[in-house]
């Protein structure tokens, strides 16, 4: 417990120069701890995960056995993005699983929230442990876990409630134990983006909002299908991509579709065109408790809504979501 405690003496990283002292020492204490053993990570492409990756590449290199598991709830070129950052840039040894239909089988008929998030949560597991027992001579699995995810902990030892069970994932199957590699576990959010972009992971990558462990199997509301999936995942790279030429994206704490399994009536090439609502929601906040929402200028707003009705399959209405946290918390479900 005693090294899972920031020492009050710790300076915070804020400069490239503290951020390259950083990745230095935790490069020899990783050599230390591992030899020439293997490191285990799941690596989702999120920026802690991203962070331990690219610091472990540098450390030991091919010793290190990235597995990115798509779940089929990415967002749109979240995958292959990670493909092109770590296996392509940094040469990374990347074990890629496509297990969408293993995910969208399980979640067929699903509806209640809590029951998709453990699904999910369940089967990500399943998937990694599978790929683990697959490989050989592994003894370390290397975490991203931060330093609010120990203080978090802390509170739960305490006995706090939680309104939705956010924890991803699990421990691992008891036939899958390792020690233990969190190189990163003593620092906060801020600091993990400074040591990310020192060792040149792309500053998207490394600024990326926040987004859930259960991917968009969260916001393709109720049970989830393909076709809803699809355009809800069309829609969301549209905001994105509009937030982006916006300067929104580097303003707004997190933004996203929802899309709901409720259809209404429109009209397109003047026949009937039944289709589903695109929910905006673009919040900002601290500390993900409470949040604002963040005004987005009527004009931005009328060309997004104008876009994803006209280029998203099965969507006829774009809706804004301008409820503050509390009463709606982030995510819909
Ligand atoms: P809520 O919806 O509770 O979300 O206001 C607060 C923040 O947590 C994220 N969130 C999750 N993150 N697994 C995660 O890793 C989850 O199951 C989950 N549910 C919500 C949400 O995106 C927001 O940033």
């Amino acid at each position: 417990m005693e090294n899972n405690k920031r020492p009050e003496t710790m300076e915070r990283i804020t400069t490239k120069a503290l951020a390259d002292a950083f990745i230095e020492d935790q490069i020899a204490k990783v050599r230390a701890q591992v030899g020439d053993k293997k490191v285990l990570l799941a690596l989702s492409g999120g920026v802690d995960s991203s962070v331990v990756a690219a610091l472990l590449i540098k450390a030991i290199g091919k010793q290190l056995i990235s597995v990115h598991v798509n779940h089929g709830l990415m967002r749109k070129d979240e995958s292959e993005n990670v493909i092109k950052v770590f296996k392509e840039g940094l040469n990374a040894n990347l074990i890629y699983v496509d297990a969408t239909d293993r995910f969208l089988n399980l979640l067929a008929g699903v509806s209640d929230p809590e029951t998709k998030r453990k699904i999910i949560g369940a089967e990500f597991i399943n998937v990694f442990a599978d790929e683990a027992r697959a490989l050989e001579g592994v003894s370390f699995l290397a975490q991203g876990t931060i330093y609010p995810d120990i203080i978090e902990s802390f509170k739960q030892a305490e006995g706090k409630k939680a309104v939705k069970s956010h924890h991803n994932v699990g421990g691992l199957p008891e036939d899958l134990q390792f020690e233990l590699v969190e190189p990163i576990k003593l620092l906060y959010k801020d600091e993990v983006r400074v040591v990310g972009e020192a060792l040149g992971l792309p500053h998207g990558m490394v600024y990326r909002q926040p987004f859930p462990g259960p991917g968009l199997g969260v916001r393709c509301l109720g049970a989830i299908t393909k076709d809803r999936l699809h355009a809800l995942r069309e829609a969301d790279a549209i905001l994105r991509e509009e937030f982006d030429k916006n300067g929104l994206a580097e303003k707004v704490w997190q933004y996203f579709i929802a899309v709901p399994d409720i259809k209404s009536v429109g009209v397109k090439n003047e026949s009937r065109y039944e289709g589903w609502p695109a929910i905006i929601r673009a919040v900002n906040t601290t500390d993900a408790m409470s949040a604002t929402i963040e005004e987005i200028p009527y004009a931005l707003l009328h060309h997004i809504t104008h876009r994803i009705t006209h280029e998203v399959e099965g969507i006829n209405r774009v809706l804004l979501d301008l409820t503050p946290k509390p009463i709606g918390t982030i995510e819909w479900e």
